[in-house]
């Protein structure tokens, strides 16, 4: 068994139509997910409620794939916490790299952290480093700034249930993965970072891994001592494929 209970995140991001998410989730519905497992899948914002129809009732959850550092109100095209929190849906992916890629910052990741925090989401927080930072091997110093810079001051009573996502951006999409190897060093270090601001935090936290996740790799990626989940785009859009990875996340005696 593993010390935490993995944690398997499909990020549809930008795909599907409602039918396709509605179809894709009843698809889902039918897989029966191992109680040694939390399987969540992550929607568009507009398909989060017809997507929560079906699977309420079923062990799959749901999460937002981002939101708003502001407060409900006048920010036309946003979609704020409340509103997430509204639908009761637990979770919330903040700091993807491709929602980075749109300019959002550390600082501004702090104030959505904080948001999120405020409302009672629990986020599951990314962070990774590019091509550039990981040929240079200052992958560790890039990603322990990066949690230092958004998280490190936020006291770490609000932190209880939340999330880590290690996803090395030159990995994401690109059918190029880190080694389980890389995966664990990285996620020890995230650990180590946790433990010294909350011992207790440390060990409790799970810390997941991202980038060209499939079916063939989970299990080994799973097997790694400090990484307790996948958070997985491609191959989340198929069902079949999808459960194969949820299955990977059920381990023995
Ligand atoms: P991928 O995406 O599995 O398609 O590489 C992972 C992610 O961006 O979360």
């Amino acid at each position: 068994m593993k010390k935490r209970i993995p944690f398997i995140c499909g990020n549809w991001k930008m795909n599907t139509t409602v039918e396709e998410g509605v179809n894709l989730a009843k698809a889902l519905k039918e897989q029966t997910v191992s109680e040694e497992v939390e399987a969540v899948i992550a929607p568009s914002f507009l398909h989060l409620y017809p997507v929560k129809e079906v699977v309420d009732g079923s062990s799959w959850k749901l999460s937002a794939q981002d939101m708003s550092s502001e407060e409900m109100g006048a920010h036309t095209g946003e979609v704020a916490g409340e509103m997430i929190q509204g639908l009761e849906i637990p979770y919330v992916i903040l700091g993807h790299s491709e929602a980075r890629g749109r300019g959002q910052s550390n600082e501004l990741l702090k104030k959505k952290l904080e948001r999120a925090f405020a409302l009672g989401l629990k986020p599951i927080f990314c962070i990774g480093e590019d091509e550039s930072v990981y040929e240079e091997g200052k992958t560790i110093s890039f990603v322990l700034n990066q949690l230092e810079e958004s998280l490190g001051e936020i006291s770490t009573e609000k932190w209880a249930g939340m999330l880590f996502a290690y996803e090395p951006i030159w990995a994401i999409g690109t059918g190029k993965t880190a080694s389980a190897e890389d995966a664990q060093k990285v996620a020890k270090e995230i650990r180590q970072w946790i433990r010294e601001k909350d011992e207790a935090l440390g060990e409790e936290l799970r810390i997941l891994y991202g980038g060209s996740v499939k079916s063939d790799n989970a299990r080994s990626i799973l097997e790694q001592e400090d990484v307790d989940g996948l958070l997985v785009g491609g191959a989340s859009l198929k069902a079949e494929e999808f459960g194969k990875i949820v299955g990977a996340g059920v381990f023995h005696e």
